[in-house]
This record gives C-alpha cells, structure tokens and sequence, in this order.
C-alpha cells in the first residue's frame, strides 16, 4: 500500500514538471487530461486501479466541487493525499474545463 501510494506521487511529480515549462498558467486540457488518465484510465474509466474511482461521466458539479475539496487538503487518507498533491495547482477555472470534460465523457 505504502509502495503503491508513493509511485502514484512519483508519476505525478514528473508529469508536473513535464508541464511546468508551459506559458503563463493557461491549462494545456489535453496534457492535463493524459495526467489524469493516468491513474483514472484512458476517458476517465478507472480501468487502472479501481480505488481511484470513475470520473467519466460523473456530474458536472459534483466534479468541481470535489477537485476542489482535493485541493484544500479537506479529504483525509493516503489516496486523497495523492489527488490532493495533484491538483494542487490547479485555479478555478482549470477545475471548471477539467470537470465539464470528464462530465461529457461517456
Ligand atoms: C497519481 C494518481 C492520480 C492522478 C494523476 C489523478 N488522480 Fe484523481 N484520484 C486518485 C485517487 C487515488 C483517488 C481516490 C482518492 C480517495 O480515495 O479519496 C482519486 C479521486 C478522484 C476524484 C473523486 C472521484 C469520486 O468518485 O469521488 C476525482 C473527481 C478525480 N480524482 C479527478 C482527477 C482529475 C481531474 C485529475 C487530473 C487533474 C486526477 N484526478 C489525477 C488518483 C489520481
């Protein structure tokens, strides 16, 4: 579990500084949308691991609420702590195109 967790935070740590070269902070939707679905499976269907939960689909709003409970620290346990370190970069309006993208995704 231990083991587990930490790669999660390793693949996440390199895709962040893959996309830390990029201009301004204007969201690069199709590379972060391959970082996701790197632990949320190809379209956001949790075929990786199945802890990390289904997005594909989910309601917008829940959505956008729930990245951004993530990214207050609010949820508690080692996976949180995975998502928290994720989209702690992320602003608003990352969250809103992120969240309307996985929404429509059937
Ligand atoms: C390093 C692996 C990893 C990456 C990368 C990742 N997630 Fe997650 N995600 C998780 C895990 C693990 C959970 C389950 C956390 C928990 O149990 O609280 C989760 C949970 C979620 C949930 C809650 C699902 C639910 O059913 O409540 C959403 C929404 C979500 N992630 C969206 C995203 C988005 C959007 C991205 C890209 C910005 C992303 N995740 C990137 C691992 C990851």
């Amino acid at each position: 579990m231990k083991a587990r967790s930490a790669s999660f935070l390793g693949r996440c740590a390199l895709a962040l500084m893959l996309s830390a070269g990029s201009v301004g902070h204007a969201l690069d939707l199709a590379a972060e949308v391959h970082r996701c679905d790197d632990c949320h499976g190809p379209s956001g269907h949790a075929n990786v691991l199945p802890v990390n939960g289904r997005i594909a689909g989910q309601n917008e709003d829940y959505l956008v609420y729930i990245l951004k409970e993530y990214r207050a620290g609010h949820l508690a346990g080692v996976n949180a702590a995975a998502m928290t370190y994720c989209v702690r970069q992320l602003s608003d309006d990352d969250i809103r195109m992120l969240s309307h993208y996985y929404a429509h995704l059937q």
